[in-house]
């Protein structure tokens, strides 16, 4: 598994191990951090590589599948690494897949909603083409996700691999980088720490949001699958960025001011995944509710952030 040290890789490292496999976890630790899955150290079934996929390498036995997880991903560590993620979704899908072809191994590869950009059709279904702008400061992310798409369904037309495409919407949980500019932390954080929540723009922007369980419950079906095409994963309860902010601070205990600020370029609008058939052909939905999810959130960051002694 590439990214096997980030937030949703560790998690499903955990899951996968619990199910019995052994995994092999690959990571460069460019956005990711051995912390997130050192309570794996030492357990039979998982060892660590510390690996940049956009380099030649190879992994020595038998291997089954070959998960793609790697690639920075949240809008910070993507735009402060525009070349690695360019070259993480290109060269390095195109290593990855070149050994599930060695090995006869499935692929994976998590692909991301920004594939549809801000899109022009909402709820966004797989058929959906995309709204992408090629030369935004996010063309960085949304096109290395979109090359890695078509490299695997070139790999599998040409070689027949039998891979699968996961296309993620916003997920969230435990182990997300605290300071790594994504909603979900940074409200929490603010939440916490009693200080104002910034939101972007005036707040209208919808979301949706998925517990990093269900996520990683989806990728697991997916990769059982047969089908070839992308598959959304997401969480289709879709509210208002300001609705969001009232709902962290309700769950936090925070009575702080909301301050706006002004919206990102290109920051899509709208953005809630169709999963009819993700539940169509994996019998897959999320089942973790927001409130539940960020009880379990923000628990995780009470325990990582030191407060400062009042
Ligand atoms: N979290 C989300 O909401 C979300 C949404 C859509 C798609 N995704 C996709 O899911 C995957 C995991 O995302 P995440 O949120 O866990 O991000 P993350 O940054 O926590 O994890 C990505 C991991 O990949 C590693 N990595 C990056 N480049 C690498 C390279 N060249 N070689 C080896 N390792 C490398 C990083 O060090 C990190 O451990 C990513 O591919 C991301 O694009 C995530």
């Amino acid at each position: 598994m590439a990214g096997a040290a980030g937030f949703i890789g560790s998690h499903l490292c955990d899951r996968l191990i619990g199910d019995g496999h052994e995994v092999v976890g690959v990571d460069n630790f460019i956005t990711g951090s051995r912390e997130n899955v050192r309570h794996l150290s030492g357990r039979p079934g998982f060892s660590l590589i510390e690996q940049d996929i956009t380099e030649t390498f190879d992994i020595e036995g038998h291997i089954d599948a070959v998960m793609n997880l790697a690639s920075p991903a949240s809008p910070k560590d993507y735009l402060e690494h525009p070349i690695e993620t360019l070259e993480v979704g290109s060269t390095g899908s195109r290593h990855l897949l070149e050994i599930a072809q060695r090995h006869q191994a499935r692929y994976l590869l998590t692909s991301t909603s920004e594939c549809y950009g801000d899109p022009l059709e909402h709820p966004q279904s797989e058929s959906y083409w995309g709204n992408v702008n090629s030369v935004g400061p996010r063309s960085c992310y949304d096109e290395s996700k979109r090359y890695a798409e078509a490299i695997t369904m070139a790999f599998h037309r040409k070689f027949g691999v039998r891979t699968n495409i996961a296309r993620i919407f916003n997920t969230y949980g435990p182990r997300m980088q605290l300071d790594d500019g994504r909603v979900v932390p940074a409200f929490i954080d603010q939440a916490l720490r009693g200080e104002p929540f910034t939101v972007f723009g005036n707040g209208s922007q919808t979301r949706s949001f998925c517990y990093v369980s269900d996520m990683v419950d989806g990728l697991v079906r997916l990769s059982g699958s047969e089908e070839r095409y992308p598959v959304n994963l997401g969480n289709p309860v879709e509210m208002t960025i300001l609705e969001f902010a009232e709902r962290i601070k309700r769950a936090a205990g925070s009575t702080a001011p909301i301050e706006f600020k002004p919206l990102p370029e290109d920051d899509p609008r709208r953005r809630r995944p169709n999963i009819s058939k993700a539940k169509r052909l994996l019998d897959w939905e999320p089942k973790v509710d927001l409130d539940e999810g960020l009880r379990l959130t923000i628990a995780y960051f009470r325990q990582k952030i030191e407060l400062p002694q009042t």
